[in-house]
């Protein structure tokens, strides 16, 4: 929710910025502002809209610098107006500010700068009082004033800092909301994320909490709370630019479907030994501590969420340890039996949903051993964990998760693989087997891609119905879910995914001529039960795209379209079975004239509760 960025350097801080920014418009894109120094003064330009419109805000000549902070915004705090857009100033316009995450105590700061110092703001954000903050206690040294402001703060925020009095010094604090620093040649940068500086440095320091950083063109200092100078390795990005472009393709989510087959080999080929081993790389769970759990949380929050779904089967079935799974936001606010036999899972594309790590933070202190699948590596949910799987599913840049959720599946998979062998569930011939089966899955994901023009056809022929059910059984289900939130993210349309058992318990009443039907049958044991539920629906006059296993024709005669996926183990299905609904989604989308990489009302990341 939010991105910044910050240059200082030699070159064009104006054209390094908006380039940045455009890479992280995934984070939020309402409203976008830029700060240079330009003369002695630090020059504003913000606007509503998209990056695009603050380039033409830009775009005098005459407007750039060596030194500056940019940011494109996801509002909380007031609604997305040229003014509530960062960055913000005091009322000298001596300081700017850019920031990511909520300032808690922002009214309270607030009415003091208006009581005790006469502050007139001018915007409805919690940001303006950190310009404030910083202007009032100025008095020579920005990086005092900064930690002094930042003293006075609750809440969560990354933010970027430039003054006009000090035109050779930026500063940047991080707490709760990620940051890093770019380290390059007679340069340096902060950013939020990555690929805002993959086109310039490959090697970054990836800031702490409730760590300041100071940075001019020759050096970064990184200070903690109290004020001290501390070390910190360089971390080396292996992606290289291009895995966060679009080559060619029309969209990101288009893009990264198809990088499915590539992402998931990565993540397979990290963790599977050539004799069908499994190497958990990153994660210290011996035999002795898989055997002394007596259960697993899994939290996440949407997509997550659903990779969480099926992480039950996987580790129930694998594994045999009881399973509960929630969403963050809610398993928090209850009273979990969470001890020290507990094996808490996050699963977390960024690594940053502040929901997912308020439920990491409770579990940990109730004693739970803590692993989390993520994909950004450093992140918040990475760092505050025991240990770590990261998926390795390189940079997803649309707001619709698609190969972070496969890999996410591959993850969950290979964890109960690796604990039911080491519980001695599974032989090491039947996890051979099954790890034989799951190294396969990228051929056959490819073999999907293929599908691409069919679905299409199947998209334009339905991208006008206003109302969608999906519907599946065991894994099936959980799949339905994800299908369901990639279609209604995406295009707005009205869709729900319900279990197909229970449709005759109160959705079926919804279900009348040509109500389109999404049906899931992948699951044999399964089959006859959800033929029943398509032909509850087809009696009622409902329309049903299936999706199958090739192997499985008989739904031909039911169905109004079958889309077929590879056969493949019931336990997988998953994994192929979700690539025609994110075709599906992505076309209806595309039909329906959407903004498919920015949905309207959503960001990528979610930092805020
Ligand atoms: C996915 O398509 C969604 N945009 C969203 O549900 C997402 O999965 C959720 O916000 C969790 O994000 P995370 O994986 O980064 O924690």
């Amino acid at each position: 929710m939010c991105g910044i960025v910050g240059y200082i350097g030699n070159g064009s801080a104006k054209e390094i910025i908006i380039d940045g920014l455009k890479k992280l418009e995934y984070r939020g894109y309402d409203s976008a502002g830029i700060a240079l120094y330009i003369d002695g003064e630090v020059q504003v330009r913000k606007c509503t809209g998209r990056i695009s419109n603050l380039e033409l805000a830009a775009a005098d000549p005459e407007y750039d610098s060596h030194i500056g902070i940019g940011h494109t915004r996801w509002a909380t705090h007031g609604a997305p107006t040229d003014v509530n857009a960062h960055p913000h100033s005091n009322t000298e316009g001596t300081v700017a500010v850019v920031h990511n995450g909520i300032i808690e105590n922002y009214a309270e700061l607030k009415q003091w700068l208006s009581k005790e110092h006469g502050i007139r703001f001018v915007s409805e954000t919690d940001t303006e009082v950190i310009a404030h903050l910083i202007g009032i206690y100025y008095d020579g040294d920005l990086t005092d004033a900064v930690f002094r402001a930042v003293d006075m703060m609750r809440g969560s925020y990354a933010i970027g800092v430039v003054c006009s009095h000090e035109p050779d010094k930026l500063v940047a604090v991080r707490k709760d909301s990620p940051l890093i620093a770019g380290i390059g040649k007679g340069c340096n940068f902060i950013a939020s994320d990555i690929p805002a500086l993959l086109k310039h440095v490959r090697e970054i320091y990836l800031i702490e909490n409730n760590e300041t950083v100071v940075l001019t063109k020759d050096h970064i200092t990184i200070y903690n709370q109290n004020r001290e100078e501390v070390k910190r390795d360089v971390f080396h990005v292996t992606w290289d630019a291009a895995s966060a472009e679009k080559e060619g393709y029309e969209h990101f989510m288009l893009k990264e479907i198809y990088d499915q087959p590539k992402a998931i080999e990565e993540t397979l080929n990290r963790r599977l030994l050539p004799d069908g081993r499994i190497r958990l790389d990153g994660i210290n769970l011996t035999r002795e501590d898989i055997e002394n759990f007596s259960r697993v949380y899994i939290v996440a929050c949407g997509t997550a969420y659903h990779a969480g779904l099926i992480g039950k089967y996987a580790i129930e079935k694998f594994a045999q340890i009881p399973v509960e799974v929630d969403v963050a936001s809610e398993f928090r606010y209850r009273e979990p039996f969470v001890d020290d036999r507990t094996l808490f899972i996050a699963i977390s594309q960024s690594g940053e949903t502040l929901d997912t790590l308020a439920a990491l933070r409770e579990a940990k202190a109730r004693g739970a051993r803590v692993l989390s699948v993520v994909n950004v590596v450093g992140s918040s949910v990475a760092r505050e964990s025991d240990d770590v799987f990261y998926t390795w599913a390189g940079p997803e840049i649309a707001v619709a998760s698609t190969k972070a959720y496969t890999t996410q599946l591959i993850s969950m998979y290979l964890l109960a693989l690796h604990m039911g062998s080491e519980k001695g569930c599974l032989t090491p011939e039947q996890r051979n087997e099954l790890t034989a089966e799951l190294m396969g899955l990228p051929a056959k994901i490819s073999q999907i891609l293929k599908l691409d023009a069919e679905i299409e056809a199947i998209a334009k022929q339905l991208y006008m119905k206003t109302q969608v059910f999906f519907i599946g059984r065991g894994t099936d289900c959980a799949v339905s879910y994800e299908g369901s939130l990639k279609l209604k993210e995406i295009s707005y349309i009205n869709s729900f995914a319900v279990a197909a058992g229970e449709l005759k318990h109160g959705t079926i009443a919804l279900v009348e001529q040509d109500t389109l039907v999404v049906a899931l049958a992948t699951q044999g044991k399964l089959f006859k039960k959800m033929l029943s539920n398509i032909q509850e629906v087809k009696a009622r006059g409902a329309y049903v795209v299936a999706v199958a296993q090739e192997s499985c024709k008989q739904l031909e005669a039911h169905a109004d379209c079958v889309i077929y996926i590879p056969d493949c183990r019931d336990e997988f299905t998953p994994i192929p079975a979700v690539v025609p609904l994110q075709f599906f989604a992505y076309h209806v989308a595309r039909f329906r004239g959407c903004d498919i990489d920015k949905p309207k009302n959503l960001a990528k990341s979610v930092t805020v509760e």
